[in-house]
């Protein structure tokens, strides 16, 4: 059972006139319903991975897949409410075509522990989107917003603990040392840089410039990010002492601008 229903969501209650002048709102918003209730494929290509661990394939087609699926829908209807003038349908389609071809499992670690770190990273970097999107949402005033972005932090923080898990699991076999885990974390990281979301904006703000908007989300991640949970998230699985990894932790912190992230 998800712990929460997108549809129990009042959507009639968003604060519309604080969000339309708000482009920038606008179209993060959509890119990530986008790529949030394309998750099945996503999922297809896991479970194929991690074929015979029945755990793991049950939790990703029974939780995983159905959890990403609704932050989709739920994005998607505040998405229809809050930006009517945008073709959602439409623009999806046009995303869909483009972006389906790219999922398959070339994209995946060569090994299974590999994978579930990089699972980490990216449950890292959503969960921290939703965090900041739920910051901003509360300053602008905009409570719809800021209730389903937390919902969905939640639940990425909880993937992110299930992937954890099977990190552990399968490292008992593969023992992947420090210097391989800050590898595979630091290569995953490089490629957040986000090919599925500039497919996305060239459907939802066609004839714009994706760099702009690159340039106000870095404005945006340097005022509401919280550098310092991604920071935490990206390091437990190094398993350090708690002092080395006060030491580290600005080294790191550091990294993460410099990828502009
Ligand atoms: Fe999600
Ligand atoms: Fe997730």
């Amino acid at each position: 059972m998800a712990r929460w229903d997108y549809e129990a969501i009042n959507y009639e209650a968003i604060k519309t006139e604080v969000v339309a002048e708000d482009q920038f709102l606008k179209k993060l918003i959509a890119m990530a319903s986008f790529v949030e209730i394309t998750s099945d494929l996503y999922e297809k290509n896991l479970a194929t991975f991690y074929e015979g661990d029945e755990e793991i394939v049950g939790w990703l087609e029974k939780t995983w897949e159905p959890e990403e699926v609704q932050h989709g829908k739920a994005l998607r209807e505040y998405v229809r409410h809050a930006w009517p003038e945008l073709d959602w349908d439409k623009a999806y389609r046009g995303f869909y075509e483009e972006y389906a071809p790219l999922c398959t499992l070339d994209e995946f670690q060569p090994t299974r522990a590999r994978e579930m770190l990089a699972r980490m990273v990216v449950e890292t970097g959503t969960s921290t989107l939703y965090r900041a999107i739920q910051r901003y949402a509360e300053e602008i005033g905009e409570p719809i917003l800021a209730q389903i972005a937390h919902n969905i932090h939640k639940d990425e923080v909880y993937h992110y603990e299930a992937f954890d898990q099977g990190f552990k699991k399968y490292n008992e076999s593969e023992k992947l040392g420090r210097k391989e885990i800050v590898k595979v974390v630091y290569d995953r990281l490089k490629e957040i840089k986000d090919e599925d979301a500039a497919i996305a904006f060239k459907q939802i703000a066609p004839g714009e410039d994706y760099e702009d908007f690159r340039k106000e989300a870095k404005r945006f991640a340097h005022r509401y990010y919280p550098y310092k949970m991604a920071t935490k998230m990206l390091m437990h699985p190094l398993g350090l002492h708690r002092h080395i990894e006060n030491a580290t932790a600005a080294t790191m912190e550091k990294a993460l601008h410099v990828l502009g992230i």
